[in-house]
């Protein structure tokens, strides 16, 4: 089915870890000292990265684990306080001294079976340390990369410890210069989830904000802390609670605890990238090297590819998800997608509102959907069999407004469903404020969760595993963030949780010249995301209007290339792209799979310039592509084409603003023209106000 074959692929061929001498990878410092209760020897543990240019080191010096991190010989995150606190045996943190160590070194790489690259090294410098009270004890376990660290507690079974409650994490990060710090961010903890609009802001004024959370500090290193492998566990926030020092804030329970747990269970990886630049952020592979490889084992079921959608007529107003005269999901109207999916060459066509429960006020009444009731105009049979004779699937829909019980009683014959009409993939929704996800518990008693809670984690991953054994991949909207999980879970294949183009359509605000461009170095650190690109009609309701696209037209083009997902939405109406059949054909080029991606030049929320290598596909992975989009201001940037392949012509085929474009008045001032070039020319790409420029270098030779 078009567009990709794709051929099995062997998954993290990883060696071994060598187990090293600690004195080869570690310096040990012991200081004794007398206290009341005699002499001490307090410990610090270096590890550095591969190329010494960040060293993390992990002290007992105040009688308690804390670490502090340097880049460049600098101190970057000053001495910060490590630890848990259990319900019923106080902190592991306070008095927990280091105990026995154990270095490694990791220098390999493995296989992702799509990806913004397809090969991934893995090379760093590891440490796990014992920290014990005499009582208990608890490992640290810390990796250190050049692209930044990550580190995480290890609670193992002893003695009588059986099920814990964690209430609370100590882990800090105390930001050296804090107050010199600049900061983009998202709040934490609020209605609507992970869809705001980026802060930029001097670090010292963030509250409570979500992870990845994005700052600079005043001699140009940039960070970015995080969080790989959220499994089992509340997802980590952000507390600022002095100047500078933020502490991991985990997302309660609806009954306050944190997380539920058993002795032998492993944190998060709390993770910091670090780069000497913006783009530095974005070339990092460390969220996906602290997951765990592939538990599914062949996944050659799991198709990247670009869709269709019976969806922003919706948005729009112009069609109804419930029933009626406005009805969007109809046989007839399905069919008319289908035929335009395949003449245009896109994999799929997604389907809302099929199903029975849109009626009435379905932002709040999750209960009343049937996952496997169609709306009597809607005939799957019969439309399954017509997209398989057209070579276009039918992508799945789920929306369950919050209501998960009413999901998970109805998710196995729901899947079942969709796998017996050669549903491959299926797009789940979580639309409810956050803390307002409704779940009846054991004893009938309803509760309401937040998004990023423990029991919000696990529903989540829940729905991944039991997708995955029907061969179904899905593409979760109101999500957990993403913490790397598609390393262990290929088929858990894109996400939202950040604001997406429907905000275009109805959100007050839209979306400013500058969200995506901030977008690619906050959200899109963490993974994918299904932003869905594309809209050409940029403003249905006038230019003058509110809602309305805030971009250029090749600005959306070049979204493609920049906003990373395997699976990228063609968003707009069918008659929309009959209107520029020449920009559209850049949609139709497109691939979704890489070989390999480089960022090549940028700033947080100002640009960012993107280049990537096809995987395979049309062009048997020798075409290259390039995306560069800008904020509200417009700006020329000189691109050096070294990355592309020496001694080879390529055709540029350039989708560029016009001389007089700009968003505000001119969005659809766009020129497309090529011009042979090699990797020895430069291109000077001239962005309009919140403008952008998509290239396909077509190889020649
Ligand atoms: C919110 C999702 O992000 C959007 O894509 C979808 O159309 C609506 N929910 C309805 O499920
Ligand atoms: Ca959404």
């Amino acid at each position: 089915m078009p567009p990709f074959t794709k051929k099995p692929v062997k998954q993290d061929i990883a060696q071994s870890p060598k187990r090293i001498s600690s004195l080869a990878l570690t310096l040990l410092l012991s200081i004794g000292f007398i206290t009341s209760s005699g002499i001490v020897t307090a410990k610090t543990l270096v590890v550095n990265s591969p190329n010494k240019q960040i060293q993390l080191e992990l002290t007992d010096d105040n009688q308690r684990p804390e670490y502090r991190v340097l880049f460049h010989g600098q101190p970057i995150i000053n001495s910060s306080k490590l630890g848990l606190v259990f319900q019923s045996l106080g902190e592991f943190g306070a008095e927990f001294l280091i105990g026995d160590s154990h270095a490694t070194e990791v220098n390999s790489k493995w296989q992702q079976p799509w990806g913004d690259r397809e090969w991934v090294i893995d090379k760093h410098h590891g440490l796990s340390t014992q920290l014990s009270n005499g009582k208990y004890h608890f490992y640290v376990d810390i990796k250190v990369f050049d692209d930044g660290i990550g580190f995480r507690y290890r609670v193992p079974k002893q003695g009588v410890l059986e099920a814990l409650n964690i209430t609370q994490e100590l882990t800090e990060f105390s930001i050296a210069q804090a107050n010199k710090a600049t900061a983009w961010w998202i709040p934490a903890r609020g209605w609507n989830r992970y869809e705001y609009l980026y802060n930029k802001t001097p670090l010292t004024e963030i509250d409570r904000v979500h992870t990845p959370f994005t700052f600079k500090l005043e001699n140009g290193v940039h960070m970015s802390i995080h969080e790989a492998a959220l499994v089992d566990y509340a997802a980590m926030t952000l507390d600022q609670r002095r100047d500078g020092i933020l502490r991991a804030d985990l997302t309660p329970w609806s009954d306050g605890l944190k997380v539920k747990t058993h002795a032998g269970f492993s944190t998060p990886w709390r993770t910091i990238q670090i780069a000497d630049n913006a783009t530095g952020l974005l070339n990092s592979d460390l969220i996906l090297n602290l997951n765990e490889p592939n538990k599914l084992g062949d996944v050659t079921w799991v198709e990247p590819g670009k869709y269709m959608g019976i969806w922003w007529g919706m948005h729009l107003n112009e069609n109804t998800w419930g029933s009626g005269d406005k009805h969007g999901a109809t046989t007839k109207e399905t069919k008319r997608y289908m035929d335009f999916a395949a003449d245009n060459g896109f994999a799929g066509v997604l389907v809302e509102g099929w199903n029975t429960g849109w009626d009435g006020s379905w932002f709040h009444n999750g209960d009343v959907f049937s996952f496997t009731e169609t709306y009597p105009d809607f005939d799957l049979p019969e439309i399954a069999a017509y997209g398989a004779n057209k070579g276009v699937r039918l992508i799945g829909h789920h929306e369950t407004s919050g209501s998960v019980t009413n999901y998970r009683k109805q998710m196995n014959e729901a899947y079942d469903l969709y796998e017996k009409y050669g549903v491959t993939q299926v797009k789940t929704g979580y639309v409810a404020d956050g803390g307002d996800i409704k779940r009846v518990d054991d004893n009938g008693i309803i509760r309401h969760e937040w998004h990023d809670g423990q029991f919000m984690v696990n529903e989540y991953l829940h729905s991944v595993t039991e997708a995955a054994k029907r061969h179904i991949s899905i593409n979760t909207h109101e999500p957990i963030k993403d913490t790397g999980l598609r390393r262990t879970y290929p088929n858990w294949i894109s996400r939202e949780g950040a604001r997406g183009q429907e905000f275009n359509a109805w959100g007050t605000p839209p979306n400013n010249p500058s969200h995506t461009t901030t977008l690619a170095y906050t959200r899109m650190l963490a993974g994918p995301m299904d932003f869905t690109p594309g809209i050409f009609d940029l403003a249905p309701k006038g230019l003058d209007a509110v809602n309305r696209v805030q971009t250029t037209l090749t600005k959306q083009l070049a979204l493609y290339v920049v906003l990373y997902s395997p699976i990228q939405m063609a968003a707009d109406l069918p008659r929309n792209y009959a209107k520029h059949p020449d920009a559209f054909k850049f949609i139709q080029d497109v691939p979704t799979d890489w070989q390999q991606s480089i960022a090549l030049a940028g700033e947080v929320g100002e640009y960012v310039v993107f280049a990537r290598q096809e995987r395979g596909g049309k062009s048997n992975g020798s075409d290259w592509y390039l995306g560069a989009i800008t904020d509200d201001n417009a700006r020329i940037i000189e691109i050096d084409l070294d990355f592309l392949e020496p001694n080879k012509r390529y055709e540029a085929q350039i989708y560029r603003d016009g001389d007089k474009a700009n968003w505000r008045t001119k969005p659809y001032d766009y020129v497309i023209e090529t011009q042979v070039i090699n990797a020895k020319d430069k291109l000077t790409l001239s962005l309009a106000s919140s403008g952008g420029t998509a290239i396909r270098f077509k190889a020649l030779d």
